[in-house]
Parts: C-alpha cells; sequence; structure tokens
C-alpha cells in the first residue's frame, strides 16, 4: 500500500493533461457535462494557476483570473472520486490569498444551478447577486426547438443545436418551449 498526500501547487504545462480529464470527470454529472475543453486556456499573469495533485495526477484544479481589483473563478473543479474531502477549499484559499496579494479585493464566479455546487459557493461566504438564462435549443432532444429559437434561415443552413443568453424575466415563457435552461448566476465576496 502506498499512501500519497495531496498538495496543492502551482500548474505546470506537464500537468495539461491530467488537468484537463480532471476538469471533465469533474463536469460529468453537472450542468456543464458538455462543457469539454482539449487544451487547457490560459490564464495570463497575474492570474493564478493551481492544482492538487496525487503524485503525478491532478485531483483537482483552479485557475483564477485578475482584472485590477476583481478576482474571477475561471475554473474550479474536483475529480469525483476526491470531492468532499477538502480539497476545493484548500484550492480555494491559496487561490484567494495569491489572488489578495495580486491586489484583488472582490472575488467572483459564474455557475450553473447544481445544489452541490451553489452550496459550496454559498457555504464559502458567496452571495448571489446577476442571474440569466442558459438556454440550449436542440433538434435531437426536440425537433421543434431551434426553429423556436431563431426567426430566420440563411438559405441552406438548418439550425440543429443553439446555445442562447436570455434574461430571467423570460424564464416561465421559454421553459414552455425549450427543455434544457440553466440560471447562469454570479457568486462574489469580499477576498
Ligand atoms: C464544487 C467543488 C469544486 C467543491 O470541491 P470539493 O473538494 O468537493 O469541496 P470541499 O471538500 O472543499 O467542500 C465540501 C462541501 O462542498 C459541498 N459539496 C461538494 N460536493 C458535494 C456533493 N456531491 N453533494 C453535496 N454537497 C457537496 C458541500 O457543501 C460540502 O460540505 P459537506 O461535505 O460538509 O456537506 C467540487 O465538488 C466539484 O468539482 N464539483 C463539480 C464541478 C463544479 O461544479 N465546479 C464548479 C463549476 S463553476
Amino acid at each position: 500500500l502506498v499512501h500519497v498526500t495531496v498538495v496543492v501547487r502551482d500548474y505546470e504545462p506537464a500537468d495539461e493533461e491530467s488537468w484537463l480529464r480532471c476538469r471533465l470527470l469533474s463536469f460529468l454529472h453537472t450542468a456543464y457535462f458538455d462543457d469539454v475543453w482539449t487544451a487547457k486556456p490560459p490564464c495570463p499573469a497575474p492570474g493564478v494557476e493551481l492544482v492538487a495533485a496525487n503524485g503525478a495526477t491532478v485531483v483537482g484544479v483552479i485557475d483564477v483570473q485578475i482584472a485590477g481589483e476583481v478576482a474571477l473563478i475561471d475554473t474550479v473543479a474536483v475529480d469525483p472520486d476526491h470531492q468532499r474531502l477538502g480539497i476545493g477549499t484548500a484550492l480555494f484559499n491559496a487561490g484567494r490569498e495569491q489572488a489578495a496579494a495580486a491586489g484583488a479585493l472582490t472575488i467572483e464566479a459564474w455557475t450553473r444551478d447544481d445544489e452541490a455546487t451553489l452550496h459550496w459557493y454559498r457555504s464559502h461566504g458567496f452571495v448571489e447577486s446577476d442571474q440569466y438564462l442558459h438556454v440550449y435549443a436542440n433538434y435531437y432532444v426536440d425537433a421543434g426547438e431551434p426553429d423556436r429559437a431563431v426567426a430566420g434561415r440563411r438559405p441552406g443552413l438548418r439550425p440543429m443545436m443553439l446555445f442562447l443568453h436570455a434574461p430571467l424575466e423570460r424564464e416561465n415563457e421559454l421553459r414552455k418551449d425549450f427543455t434544457r435552461i440553466h440560471i447562469c448566476r454570479r457568486f462574489s465576496r469580499p477576498i
């Protein structure tokens, strides 16, 4: 039996494949299940890129972009086999400290409607402010959805899948016409 400790450290380019797998598995049963990336997006300086690593395997990730006094959590994800062990909290605390040291006063995140994630943000002091809708119109879910989403067609092009933004006030009306709608929320807290 080999005991390996999970450590929080800076992301390194050699982590990329393991980083992508960790993020993908973490999102598997969430509202972001089909938000698939095949390359890690850059998080330019002074942004914070941290991983929780079990040996060479990435089991948790956090990227925090910093623009002046506002830090934005781009990605936070913990591999399902390692969730609820405090890894997300350790990544958040380390990311928050580094972002504060870089001058950020507020930290924000946008997320959809997974109860566990909402609970996690709230229990870490985040308060919800803006809300708007993420609407999917998918022919393969309901053949009429794309035509209910777009009025006109470019000749020869048939819309099959669309992703749309809409104001929250239209939620009841849009839920009648579209199967998949998420409320996207901004969470923020003083850093
Ligand atoms: C949200 C997430 C990053 C939290 O990381 P974590 O290491 O699991 O969280 P921690 O161990 O630090 O904190 C645990 C707390 O998070 C919440 N939580 C995390 N996973 C949960 C689950 N599956 N069910 C219910 N609550 C959960 C609970 O409040 C839990 O506290 P509790 O165990 O005392 O009830 C992680 O669960 C995750 O990757 N989720 C899926 C991906 C995602 O939604 N990312 C955010 C997209 S914006």
